[in-house]
């Protein structure tokens, strides 16, 4: 990357070269000296969804998407009608549609060198299939992208963030079907045509492993759960390792110098107790996310995946190309979200939230209000194990506490907690890239308050920015700076070195 080069080849570093005190230190001295700090040219922002803040969920052309019809989240289920005066918080969300502009000056104040958002599927083909494009919404997202740079901001894009049109998802009960992976190109060939000069990274799925998790939200699964299940996951996930690599095909074709990255949900697990068959079966539900990855990074399906099929019965239906495809078009870097841990017991069920597995508990870490155990060493620990692996550059697309803000009555949010968090998660990526890991970008989740993903809720909220909405909808939608913006806009200013916490008042 332009970037990583860059930082290598600066001053700054080349004065850090370690001495050659013996010739047999020679060897030593060729290689890159030690990175402390963070990179020049570090990548910090933040990052929402299309679903989770744009509202306006039928304005311009705009079809359905599959997080349209949920009042209480899009991980509870399928319900393609809409009830009459029944509040759905993705209709109107925070109204980023209309307020971005007021939004994104907000951003640029903090010192963002990046905005992740996605593209809403379903404002571009309002039902996945149609034979030509949505203008009003291509038009949208121009605008959008123009705003970002002329504010300084590079545009990081994913292509699907849990918004399949409700159409697809209908039709095709999603991923599991071949056809949608035409529809997803032709998407994607749009988009990269349209915004080819304004974009220069993109993602294709957000957290493509929860297609085995949460598979309604991560590949539009509508057909409940049963005994098929497995089968159906695998095969959704076949199709989407085919539309990521024609994806990445047409990028690279497309938009000389772009990267596009995969993005998983990868906060990890440890074995509840160091009993073998704990650590064993950690690391076997480790291979369920990581399988994803090692397939869109290095090309190929791993070993380990024909004996799990065998044992779950699931035969994925491939045609002649596939392989050569997904070999030839691994992604460039690796994103994802990065939220907690849990721990594993052997025989446990396993449940994952959006925040990732749902074990037991762990005694030596302290939750949110949200019972979301707080691991920062957990990320030092999941960067490293990633680079270990993959030796691909690293985003860390999502990291961020969701909790409970109040407003003081001289009109301050003391949001203590958040800038905790912050500060410990960036110390822990400090160290991940003092350990050599190379990671290019962070985006806090959620810089401004939206809507939660696997609750519906408004007050789940993550922003620096504090927005005027409650859980039933009711609120001026103000936009209010909780005492977190100032902190983390010294946090990029300092490129993360002063993480020092503002004293409590
Ligand atoms: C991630 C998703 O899994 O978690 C986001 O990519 C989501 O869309 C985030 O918002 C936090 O989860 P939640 O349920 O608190 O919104």
């Amino acid at each position: 990357f332009a970037i990583l080069h860059d930082y290598r080849a600066s001053d700054t570093m080349q004065t850090r070269k370690p001495p050659c005190r013996r010739k047999q230190d020679e060897r030593m001295c060729l290689m890159k000296p030690l990175q402390k700090g963070f990179p020049e040219g570090f990548l910090w922002g933040g990052a929402i969804a299309a679903n989770q803040a744009e509202g306006a969920y039928d304005a311009d052309g705009k079809g359905l998407d599959i997080s349209d019809g949920f009042p209480h989240g899009i991980k509870h289920g399928y319900d393609p009608e809409l009830v009459p005066g029944q509040f759905y918080p993705t209709h109107e969300a925070i109204d980023f549609y209309h307020r971005y502009k007021e939004d994104l000056a907000l951003m640029q104040e903090m010192g963002f060198k990046v905005f992740r958002t996605s593209i809403n599927w379903s404002r571009i083909f309002p039902n996945g299939d149609d034979a030509m494009p949505n203008e009003k919404g291509l038009q949208y997202y121009d605008d959008l992208f123009d705003e970002m740079l002329r504010r300084g901001m590079q545009p990081l894009v994913t292509l699907s963030h849990y918004e399949m049109p409700l159409a697809l998802a209908t039709k095709y009960n999603g991923w599991v079907d071949r056809r949608v992976i035409d529809c997803f190109a032709k998407f994607c060939h749009v988009c990269f045509e349209r915004y080819k000069d304004q974009v220069k990274y993109w993602m294709t799925f957000n957290e493509i492993n929860n297609t085995l998790k949460l598979p309604y939200l991560a590949a539009g699964m509508v057909v409940a759960d049963d005994a098929n299940a497995p089968q159906r996951q695998y095969q959704a996930a076949h199709n989407m390792f085919v539309a990521n690599a024609l994806a990445v095909k047409a990028c690279h074709e497309m938009i000389p110098g772009a990267k596009i990255g995969c993005m998983l949900s990868l906060s990890t697990a440890y074995p509840n107790t160091c009993r073998p068959e704990d650590v064993m079966e950690t690391y076997q539900l480790r291979q369920r996310s990581l399988f994803f990855s090692d397939v869109m990074l290095r090309g190929r399906y791993p070993s380990y995946i024909d004996r799990k099929w065998e044992e779950l019965g699931v035969q994925v239906q491939m045609e002649p190309g596939d392989f050569e495809l997904i070999a030839q078009n691994t992604n460039d870097y690796l994103a994802f979200s990065y939220y907690m841990t849990s721990t594993h017991i052997a025989g446990m069920k396993i449940r994952s939230n959006t925040g990732g597995h749902v074990g037991a508990d762990n005694p030596y870490l302290e939750k949110s209000k949200w019972g979301w155990p707080i691991d920062p060493v957990g990320l030092r620990f999941v960067c490293n194990e990633l680079y270990d692996r993959y030796q691909k550059p690293m985003f860390i697309a999502e990291n961020g506490l969701g909790t409970a803000d109040t407003i003081d009555s001289d009109g301050r949010i003391r949001d203590t907690a958040r800038m905790e968090y912050l500060k410990k998660h960036i110390e822990a990526l400090q160290q991940a890239v003092a350990d050599g890991c190379d990671i290019f970008g962070y985006t806090w989740w959620g810089p401004i308050d939206i809507v939660s993903a696997g609750t519906g809720e408004m007050e789940k909220r993550y922003g620096f920015i504090y927005v005027d909405k409650d859980n039933q909808g009711n609120g001026t939608l103000q936009r209010r700076k909780k005492d977190s913006f100032e902190y983390y806009k010294k946090v990029i200013a300092s490129n993360g070195q002063d993480l020092e916490l503002p004293a409590e008042d």
